[in-house]
């Protein structure tokens, strides 16, 4: 049977469920949508460890929090051991757990030596957990990709040198950075993983429905999983992995929930972003919210032409009531 917790370092999880960390989705509204629904640890965008040090007003956005959605990890990203260790000491009253991004396929990223391109510097992690590790008591994990293309693959490396140098746990999205996000995640990287090290080891990677979610806890042996594309327009996913691992038959959401968490969704972020940031990104959210249903591709056209939250409220309303008519007139047809 699996754990129902997750013991990282000194941070206890009440589920074994975490909200992957994603760059321009995992912004304050999505965490608290899906702190709602069951995700026992939400994670920061990935933020710059240089950035962070120098008062960057970006940083400062992406660290806004609130009370009911902690904890919360905080990603850094850098390739710079002082750096890294500055930053670090910073994030203490931010946070409760420190996450070092060392998978990000990114070229901007990965041409400053950073995420996945530490990879093909293990000497480079190395000093860099060290570094981390002395400058703060924070539960410390990384999170890694299997290595920079096919013929590097060094996640077990890496793995082990994390566990040496004092890392907590560690999260694998079963991927080369070559591959990018093509193909499928390679979970048989995960179980060999879990096999290798006693810290706990997160996984991450294609699990879309609370079935696979079970599929990867049972196939890897991991002590925890991580969402990330699956929790789009989603948020329910970690309520049903939740009912899943305690043994019930995971509920689908109904069209009324959908709607009301979409306009949650919106309204978190009215009060959050701005106007205008809140816009751009909700034009990306309602699209997901309204995947799969009837009309949905006419639905999404229409969003890119609407200027204000006001009008976006209106519309995904609007189209909601038309799918449940649609819905009670096929019911009441004629069989
Ligand atoms: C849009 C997007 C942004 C991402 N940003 C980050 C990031 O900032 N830091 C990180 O470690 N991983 C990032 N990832 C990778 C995810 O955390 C996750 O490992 C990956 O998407 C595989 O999991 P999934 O199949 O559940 O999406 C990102 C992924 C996506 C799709």
């Amino acid at each position: 049977m699996q754990n129902q917790t997750l013991t990282i370092g000194s941070l206890q999880l009440t589920d074994p469920l975490i909200l992957a960390p994603m760059a321009g989705i995992t912004d304050l509204p999505y965490r608290l949508l899906h702190k709602r629904f069951g995700a026992a640890l939400v994670t920061t965008e990935m933020i710059s460890a240089k950035g962070w040090i120098q008062q960057g007003q970006k940083t400062l956005d992406l660290l806004k929090s609130r009370p009911e959605e902690r904890p919360l990890a905080i990603q850094l990203f850098g390739e710079d051991p002082a750096s890294l260790a500055e930053a670090a000491k910073l994030a203490v009253p931010y946070g409760e757990l420190l996450d070092i991004n060392m998978g990000c396929p990114v070229k901007k990223v990965v041409k400053g030596g950073a995420g996945s391109a530490l990879l093909q510097d293990p000497g480079r992690i190395r000093n860099i957990i060290a570094a981390v590790r002395k400058a703060t008591e924070l539960p410390l994990t990384i999170k890694i990709r299997s290595g920079w293309d096919n013929a590097s693959i060094n996640f077990l490396e890496v793995g082990r040198i994390a566990e040496g140098e004092g890392a907590d746990a560690i999260t694998l999205h079963p991927r080369t950075r070559s591959q990018m996000f093509s193909g499928h995640s390679d979970w048989s990287h995960l179980a060999q993983l879990v096999k290798a090290l006693k810290i706990p080891v997160i996984g991450s990677g294609d699990v879309f429905t609370a079935e696979d979610g079970m599929r990867m806890f049972a196939e890897t042996g991991c002590a925890g999983i991580m969402i990330g594309r699956g929790g789009y327009g989603n948020p329910w996913l970690f309520r049903q992995l939740r009912q899943a691992l305690s043994g019930q038959e995971p509920v689908a959401t109904t069209l009324k929930e959908r709607l009301q968490v979409a306009l949650e969704h919106l309204q978190f972020s009215r009060q959050f972003l701005g106007e205008r940031r809140a816009v751009l990104e909700l034009r990306k959210h309602l699209c997901w919210y309204s995947r799969g249903l009837p009309g949905a591709g006419a639905f999404r056209a229409s969003l890119q032409h609407l200027p204000d939250l006001s009008s976006l409220q209106q519309a995904i309303t609007d189209y909601f009531a038309s799918v449940e008519a649609l819905e009670n007139e096929s019911e009441q047809a004629p069989r």
